[in-house]
């Protein structure tokens, strides 16, 4: 069954060839785009949509968030709000609410999160776990994450849970953890962040990751969040696909980068949400390295689900035009999760679209806040 979509007053196709049409049709069929071009020139179809000029752009990439939890930290982020600092303690109380959550519980929470992200145009979105930090909680959560994505990451090394002896639980991470994990999993994350007493320094960090990739899964790192540190070095050393906040960045840290292939990805509603300085996407850009955009939802550091938040912010606080910030939300968060399928809208790619109801893309920066964006 195949549909024209006509009516498309701009279409972002992050296709080189293809670039920024306006006037354009396209046409899908069973999940597949087969055919972009000017309107006048559309093939028949079985089905007809007309957009009215109304902009498209590929459906957004989410390549980092935390859905599988359950409780409420609002009242940590008011603390912070009142000039508390984020250090990673309060994920214990996610931990706690989360372990005592039924499988239905979590289910229904995650199904929720999945659809408020798909209302406001995001069409992939990569979770972890990391709120168990035990092998039966950690495999839960993957297992529950892995019904509704395949982009699944295994986080046991989010934090040492309270009173555990760190060096025991870095092998219970590498060893049964991740084994029990492995089958659910597509990727393997750690908070690397020495200046926070409750994740994990450069040697563990390598030890985690390298098991992870003896068991076939790819390798993501979360970074340089609070502090410099080794997280985008021992990333981009060890060939991760992306590192992720990146908020602080010495030289070496952007020399690693832009000779390297793992996508730095900015995740600005943390910034937003702990009252911290953002990074500095221009630097990167200029320095030749890809970056990408998520959201990073998670209860602790940005309950927002929201790409079109990222990218307002992006292009307001963080020196991005608003075509790099889609491009970072779009095709460039699809590299981060090393997918050729999604991202981009030309023939042969996945018919993962968003319709923004304004004419331009511009309008998502421009009209921050206003729920302009949907999937299609
Ligand atoms: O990506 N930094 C580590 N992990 C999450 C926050 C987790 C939490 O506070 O619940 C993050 O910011
Ligand atoms: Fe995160």
């Amino acid at each position: 069954m195949s549909t024209l979509v006509t009516g498309i007053g701009e279409l972002v196709t992050q296709d080189l060839a293809l670039g920024t049409l306006t006037g354009a049709a396209l046409v899908h069929d069973r999940g597949v785009i087969c055919w972009v071009g000017p309107a006048a020139s559309a093939p028949a179809a079985d089905d007809r949509v007309d957009l009215g000029g109304r902009a498209v752009v590929p459906g957004f990439v989410d390549s980092h968030a935390h859905l599988v939890f359950a409780g409420d930290r609002s009242a940590e982020f008011a603390a912070r709000m009142a000039g508390e600092r984020y250090d990673g303690g309060g994920i214990a109380s996610t931990v706690a609410a989360t372990r005592a959550a039924s499988d239905d519980d979590l289910r229904a929470l995650l199904a929720r999160r999945v659809a408020e992200m798909r209302a406001q145009g995001t069409t992939t979105v990569e979770i972890k776990s990391g709120y168990g930090l035990t092998v039966d909680d950690e495999r839960r959560a993957l297992a529950l994450a892995a019904e509704v994505t395949p982009e699944t990451t295994f986080l046991g090394a989010h934090v040492v849970p309270a009173g555990a002896d760190r060096d025991a639980y870095v092998k219970l991470v590498a060893g049964e953890m991740l084994a029990a994990c492995a089958p659910h999993a597509r990727w393997v994350d750690v908070f690397c962040e020495p200046a926070s007493p409750h994740a994990f320094d450069a040697d563990e960090a390598r030890t985690v990751l390298e098991a992870g990739r003896a068991a076939g899964l790819g390798l993501r790192v979360h970074g340089n969040q609070l502090a410099a540190g080794p997280g985008v070095v021992l990333a981009v050393d060890l060939g991760a696909a992306s590192v992720d906040h990146c908020t602080h960045l010495t030289s070496a840290d952007l020399d690693a980068l832009a000779g390297g292939d793992t996508v730095a990805t900015l995740l600005p509603g943390v910034e937003f949400s702990t009252r911290s300085p953002y990074p500095d996407a221009r630097r990167l850009l200029d320095a030749g390295v890809s970056v990408a955009l998520a959201t990073d939802c998670n209860p602790g550091t940005c309950f927002s689900s929201s790409m079109p938040l990222m990218i307002a912010l992006a292009v307001r606080e963080m020196g991005m035009t608003p075509g790099e910030a889609l491009w970072s939300a779009t095709a460039g968060a699809a590299q981060a999760l090393r997918r050729t399928d999604i991202g981009v809208i030309a023939p042969g790619m996945r018919a993962d679209l968003t319709v923004l109801d304004a004419p331009s893309h511009l309008h998502l920066a421009y009209r921050p806040g206003v729920p302009i964006a949907r999937a299609l």
